[in-house]
């Protein structure tokens, strides 16, 4: 670990898409608030996440990690919490089922928060004011008073976090996520798209498979790994006040963590030479997400690896490319191959959402789903030549029945994008299309795996 960095030290740096707070004495107490809280997560879960990615990094295992764009508090409710927690279960047993191989479950939840905006201010039913940054900085309704930056709301999404933790931690551990319960995760709204009828029979196939395992004697009091899965929390690193508030010393290793979250993220915006946000995750012992856009160049690249994981330690990085479904397969191998002829252990996980967004002809924000599957396509066939493990997806979704992104089985058209339409930021995929997507990347990577048998044969 850095022997010379303290939680604080990024203030010393260049931060950039960090709120201004009016009154200092009023941040600086929210601050101290936060710091005596419990912890949400514990360092040892998160050296649990690392060594779980560090197989996906060796060809392993796949990376699904999904959830809102941006949490909200309105939107706060168990029965959210669940169906988006059912969906990537869903798509979990789909992909492994399908590909032999362990998922690693990584939630964009739980504190997925802040977002970075393009313009301090926007323009709302014709009048300017301070553009919305997320529900743990300021509000989205449309005056002035709900969008001043707000320490106070620092508190609120921490329990919010928390509330929602303790949710997921009682269905992965407490029976929800008992693979026997397959056949309950389905949601009525996807029996209408051919996927429904497809996961119906995946369950029915794992469920044969149980009851063929439970006659040869296995069971679930013999194998617990049948009764619950390990799912692990994430969310973009921007608010570094309340980073830094919830970084501690690990009692067992003496090594910070940042225990918001298992894992945390760099973004597009935020990942330069001499970045605040850089110099904060530099110093924590997480594993560590970095988004890679068309932007990046292959030696600034391998200078952020080297910045933040000098050891090269295994499972430590997750490069999460998000190109654009029209760019991935042009900009992606140069990207690639830096890392590989350097020598760094990654994970490659594919972001097939923020280079995708497109405005629909109602003004809405989109993403049609064409792109997004074209642009996981590109993303595996980019892996599949260089002979380089495509390690996992990073996705937008919901488990409600939006209208957010078009088109899927259930094709969502231009039309009717208004009348679900409910994210606070970027558009969601729904719960019939996340599932979707999950069988066909299934197919995908049953495709890197037959291309790895010729390999070796
Ligand atoms: N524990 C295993 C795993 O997480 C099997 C498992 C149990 C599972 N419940 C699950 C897999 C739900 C996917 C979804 O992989
Ligand atoms: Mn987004």
């Amino acid at each position: 670990m850095a022997s010379n960095w303290q939680p604080d030290c990024w203030k010393a740096h260049e931060a950039r898409h960090l709120p201004v707070y009016e009154d200092a004495n009023e941040l600086s107490g929210v601050e101290g608030t936060l710091s005596q809280f419990p912890p949400l997560v514990f360092a040892g879960e998160a050296r649990a996440l690392k060594a779980d990615l560090a197989e996906v990094a060796e060809g392993k295992g796949f990376l699904l990690q999904g959830g809102d764009c941006a949490e909200s508090f309105a939107e706060f409710h168990p029965d959210n919490i669940r169906d988006t927690f059912r969906v990537l279960l869903q798509m979990a047993v789909v992909l492994t089922f399908a590909s032999k191989q362990p998922v690693v479950k990584v939630g964009r939840i739980a504190g997925q928060f802040a977002k970075p905006r393009s313009a301090p201010t926007e323009t709302v039913d014709g009048v300017e004011m301070p553009s919305y940054f997320g529900d743990i900085i300021n509000g989205i309704e449309g005056d002035a008073q709900a969008r001043r930056n707000d320490p106070q709301r620092m508190v609120q999404a921490y329990g919010q976090a928390a509330a929602t933790l303790n949710l997921i931690r009682a269905f992965a551990g407490g029976g929800y996520a008992n693979l026997r319960q397959v056949h309950k995760w389905t949601l009525d709204h996807i029996g209408t798209s051919p996927w429904g009828e497809k996961f119906a029979q995946t369950a029915d196939r794992i469920g044969e498979a149980l009851d063929f395992m439970e006659a040869c004697g296995v069971n679930q009091e013999s194998v617990p790994q049948l009764q619950g899965t390990s799912f692990y929390t994430s969310h973009e690193a921007l608010l570094l006040p309340y980073e830094q508030a919830l970084t501690r010393r690990d009692s067992l290793t003496g090594d910070w963590y940042d225990c918001s979250a298992h894992m945390l993220w760099i973004g597009d915006r935020t990942r330069f030479e001499g970045s605040a946000h850089v110099e904060f995750l530099r110093g924590v012992g997480n594993p560590i997400g970095m988004k890679c856009g068309p932007s990046l160049e292959p030696d600034a690249l391998l200078a952020m690896l080297d910045t933040l994981n000098p050891a090269r330690e295994a499972g430590r990085m997750t490069l999460i490319s998000r190109f654009g479904n029209d760019k991935v397969r042009e900009g992606l191998p140069k990207l690639v191959r830096a890392v590989a002829r350097e020598g760094h252990p990654v994970v490659w996980s594919c972001d097939p959402m923020h280079g995708n967004v497109i405005k629909s002809e109602s003004g809405l924000k989109t993403r049609p789903f064409e792109r997004i599957l074209d642009e996981v396509k590109g993303f595996f066939e980019v892996h599949r030549a260089e002979g380089t493990h495509a390690g996992g997806v990073h996705i937008e979704m919901t488990g409600q029945d939006v209208t957010e992104c078009t088109g899927g089985a259930i094709a969502i058209t231009d039309e009717v994008l208004a009348d679900r339409y409910h994210t606070h930021c970027d558009p969601r995929l729904n719960a019939a299309q996340s599932i979707e997507l999950a069988f066909l990347m299934a197919d995908m990577l049953n495709l890197e795996a037959t291309a790895r048998q010729k390999q070796a044969a």
